[in-house]
């Protein structure tokens, strides 16, 4: 009731606000109004999650270089990489897939390294992997990143015993076959795993299943993946891709089924022309740039139907929506395995990640985790790695930046945004989301889609003033701008000065194609 309440007054503040300007003749074009008094919801830190498969140069050679390596390493985890991502704060990792995940046997990842039983790719290259990688491996990893660990079962190819001897060896703390084994490799204490999928895409890589036929699958395979000791496990059933809300409604209509999950999983990739030629990541037109808008803001619509069918069935919000894989998907770089899906990174993905981040955040109340596909060498990635080189793309700045959003209270805005126009198409120039965190700072996150001009962004703060102002801005010369191993500091955020702020107004001017992150303090 106090909750009603308190939205009914935002809605008045805010509503009351613009029609008063409005009359005053003064409405500005793009205009962000933020009621600072009032938080919602807070936003789940693993909203800003990453993915990392068995894919190309993801593990094998961008993460894990093996304790031998020249490039220096912290138990075979490159150095770079894992300071890199340090920085942004991942606060939870995907791992092993992925369409890997469902041909993935856990038990020929532990044990000595030079005794492991070697797996071949069949979804991604087909190419032979040692298993150096394995469940001890990916745990180090996330110990020495300080993020939880996001463990996606096998269903396609593995069985209920299997998985749940998985659940054990990791997290039980009694004596039995499994903890004495794990004992027997190194490891004394159990680890905490928060996050558990029960299998990965079983509509299409992950066993080709009908959604009813999944819904029994998943329920036989969930009652067997036990809670040991006070660890609790967040289950994370496969939900469907893009519109598939059919999916989604099989999964939620039922108590039985519902009740042996606590999140479902959606993925949705951004491709520009279909799965058949997807476009360059650096050669790209202004045509490629829009749909790639276009497609971005989608996922809120997306979003929506999802949400609204799980309203339905679960008006309290106790099972969250897990958008586990989103991004561009363009063709690989010339010259580099098709199946390893390397691509380059520009501008246009920083946009990308600021558009999906901000409408992650306005979705707080039902979104809990989401990944970014994927975190090193595949697909819209924060990091390349070349030997020992490393690059840090647009994209992982953009997280960098954002990273003030994790576990910050939502804050409600109303955002008017001149069109951003091409051809007969058009989308808002201007995507927004805002928080406040612990210590009373707002976070003001926007992007002004626009390549060609810059905008002015009108932003009445109502409820509190500030002392202080700060900012940071990412934006380059061209669209196609990119970081590369020869010229790594081409995209680099900045201190950001284009704003004013008197009486309550914060006057933002943004370039064109830019991610504007602006600080409030008390
Ligand atoms: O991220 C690449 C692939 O895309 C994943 O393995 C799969 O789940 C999805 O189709």
């Amino acid at each position: 009731m106090k909750k009603k309440i308190t939205n009914i007054i935002v809605l008045l503040l805010i509503t009351g606000f613009s029609a008063l300007a409005q009359n005053n003749n003064s409405v500005a074009v793009n205009q962000l109004v933020i009621v600072a008094n009032h938080p919602g919801p807070v936003i789940s830190k693993d909203i800003y999650g990453h993915f990392s498969e068995h894919l190309g140069t993801c593990i094998y050679g961008g993460i894990w270089v093996g304790t031998d390596s020249k490039i220096p390493n912290t138990y075979g985890i490159r150095n770079d990489v894992l300071f890199a991502l340090r920085e942004i704060k991942v606060p939870n990792l995907r791992w092993p897939g992925g369409c890997f995940a469902d041909t993935y046997h856990w038990k020929d990842g532990i044990g000595p390294q030079s005794k492991r039983a070697s797996i071949v790719n069949i979804h991604w290259g087909g190419i032979t992997e040692d298993n150096s990688f394995g469940t001890h491996e990916f745990m180090k990893l996330t110990e020495l990143l300080d993020c939880d660990a996001y463990i996606n079962g096998n269903v396609g190819t593995g069985s209920p015993q299997e998985m749940s001897e998985w659940v054990e060896y990791l997290t039980s703390d009694s004596e039995s076959p499994m903890t004495k084994l794990r004992k027997e490799n190194g490891r004394e204490a159990p680890w905490k795993v928060k996050y558990f999928a029960i299998g990965n895409e079983n509509w299409g890589c992950g066993g080709n299943m009908t959604d009813e036929y999944y819904a029994n699958v998943m329920r036989q395979f969930s009652t067997y993946l036990t809670n040991y000791g006070d660890n609790r496990l967040y289950r994370v059933a496969c939900g469907p891709s893009d519109f598939n809300y059919a999916w989604t409604e099989t999964l939620m209509k039922d108590g039985g089924t519902r009740g042996r999950f606590q999140g479902l999983s959606i993925h949705y990739y951004s491709i520009v022309d279909g799965w058949g030629y997807k476009g360059s990541a650096t050669k790209f037109d202004e045509r490629e740039w829009f749909e790639t808008m276009r497609m971005n803001l989608q996922m809120d619509d997306i979003i929506r139907g999802h949400k609204a069918i799980m309203d339905r069935y679960d008006p309290q919000k106790t099972k969250g929506l897990v958008v586990d894989e989103w991004g561009n998907w363009f063709q690989v770089e010339p010259g580099t395995n098709p199946g390893f899906l390397y691509q380059q990174n520009t501008m246009r993905d920083a946009l990308t990640a600021a558009i999906h981040l901000n409408i992650f955040n306005k979705h707080a109340d039902r979104i809990k985790v989401a990944n970014l596909a994927q975190i090193v060498n595949v697909l819209q990635s924060v990091i390349l790695t070349k030997d020992d080189k490393m690059v840090l793309t647009p994209t992982y700045h953009v997280f960098r930046m954002f990273r003030v959003h994790q576990e910050a209270s939502l804050l409600n805005i109303d955002l008017r945004s001149e069109d951003y126009t091409f051809g007969n198409k058009k989308v808002p120039s201007v995507s927004a989301s805002a928080s406040v965190d612990k210590d009373g700072k707002v976070h003001i996150s926007l992007a002004n889609l626009n390549p060609n001009k810059a905008i002015t962004v009108s932003c009445p703060v109502i409820g509190e003033t500030y002392k202080k102002v700060t900012g940071e801005v990412l934006t380059s010369t061209e669209m196609n701008s990119h970081n590369s191993f020869e010229t790594p500091e081409v995209v680099l955020p900045a201190n950001f000065t284009g704003f004013t702020y008197k009486d309550g107004m914060l006057t933002i001017n943004m370039p064109s194609k830019s991610v504007v992150v602006i600080e409030l303090t008390k």
